[in-house]
């Protein structure tokens, strides 16, 4: 072959450019954002520099600020401040994630944003669990759980969310979920399912924004096993048969031999989140001076995509967005 074939040859100047795989457009991104009812002005997330939880009232012009960048969608997290057995200011029409929808949706139509809202309980829940609780046992109970994601997708939907996203790997919530929306006439809101959501230690930092710490135990029984591979396919696979529009692999980066998987052998609409330890991961080094954050960021998010994302939930969206201007 050498020295005929030299591989080189195609990376100089704008022949590099012709012959790039994978490009990052605003378009695959999408931005989290937090809304929390315990606060009046903007709350930095200690460990997660850059990035705010907001009040009610803030989150439309914040929301403007994402769209004008380009980006097409958010995903709305809710920080509440009641707290109960049952999690129950998860599905009321006036607690926090609703009012925030309603805000935002005053403001900006589904044609200058989508809003895409986290369903789960453990934001709401007094124990931090993503179901309900059995003291007796310390067990998650997954079947009394499923009515109540369902009747919180239904209000996230009434107060004009284009998409709801299940978190809580509940078995069946996707099919919990769709079956209520159809029942109450939202046929149209797709489910992005986190269909494959690991027992990871890379949600430490989400942990302290959404105030979601469980009081006793942890997400193992639940969330998958980091060391399990075909497990996640046949996750994705069953959200597919219960109706997941698209569907998620999380966390990311450590985890891209499975968003490869996903995409390769499902041939789904395929999601990455880029989670709140890899954000701060990122962000102490670079505040270290030991790594280049902007480089950092388009070489994540390119890599996320290489492996077969078609969008990217992630922290440095707006820097992205910024970065692709
Ligand atoms: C709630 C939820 C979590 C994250 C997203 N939705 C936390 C968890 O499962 O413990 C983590 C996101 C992140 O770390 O950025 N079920």
């Amino acid at each position: 072959m050498f020295p005929y074939v030299r591989m080189r040859r195609l990376r100089h100047g704008k022949i590099q450019n012709l012959v790039r795989e994978t490009a990052i457009t605003a378009d695959d991104l999408i931005c989290p954002v937090f809304v929390d009812e315990n606060i009046d002005t903007p709350l930095e997330v200690p460990s997660m520099p850059g990035v705010y939880k907001l009040p009610v009232e803030y989150t439309a012009d914040e929301v403007k600020e994402i769209s004008d960048l380009g980006i097409p969608s958010i995903m709305v997290f809710g920080v509440p401040s009641n707290k109960d057995e049952s999690g129950s200011s998860a599905w009321g029409d006036n607690e926090v994630v609703q009012r925030a929808v309603r805000e935002i949706r005053n403001e900006l139509s589904s044609s200058d944003i989508a809003i895409i809202t986290d369903v789960c309980l453990c934001e709401y829940t007094a124990h931090g669990h993503c179901g309900v609780v059995d003291y007796g046992s310390e067990e998650i109970l997954n079947d009394p759980t499923l009515p109540l994601l369902g009747k919180t997708a239904v209000s996230h939907a009434k107060a004009g969310a284009d998409m709801v996203a299940p978190s809580g790997m509940m078995d069946g919530m996707v099919e919990a979920i769709r079956t209520e929306l159809d029942n109450n006439n939202f046929v149209n809101i797709p489910i992005m399912s986190y269909a494959a959501k690991y027992f990871s230690a890379f949600y430490g930092p989400f942990r302290d924004a959404a105030e979601s710490g469980y009081s006793f135990g942890d997400r193992s029984s639940y969330q998958m096993d980091p060391a399990n591979s075909n497990e996640a396919i046949r996750e994705v696979e069953l959200d597919i048969e219960e109706g997941a529009d698209i569907v998620m692999v999380k966390p990311a980066l450590p985890y891209l031999d499975i968003v490869y998987r996903v995409k390769d052998e499902l041939e789904m609409p395929t999601a990455a989140y880029n989670v709140s330890g890899e954000y701060a991961m990122v962000k102490a080094a670079a505040q270290n001076g030991w790594l280049d954050e902007n480089k950092i960021i388009s070489e994540s998010i390119t890599s996320i995509k290489r492996a077969g994302a078609d969008m990217v939930l992630t922290y440095f969206a707006k820097d992205m967005a910024r970065l692709l201007k």
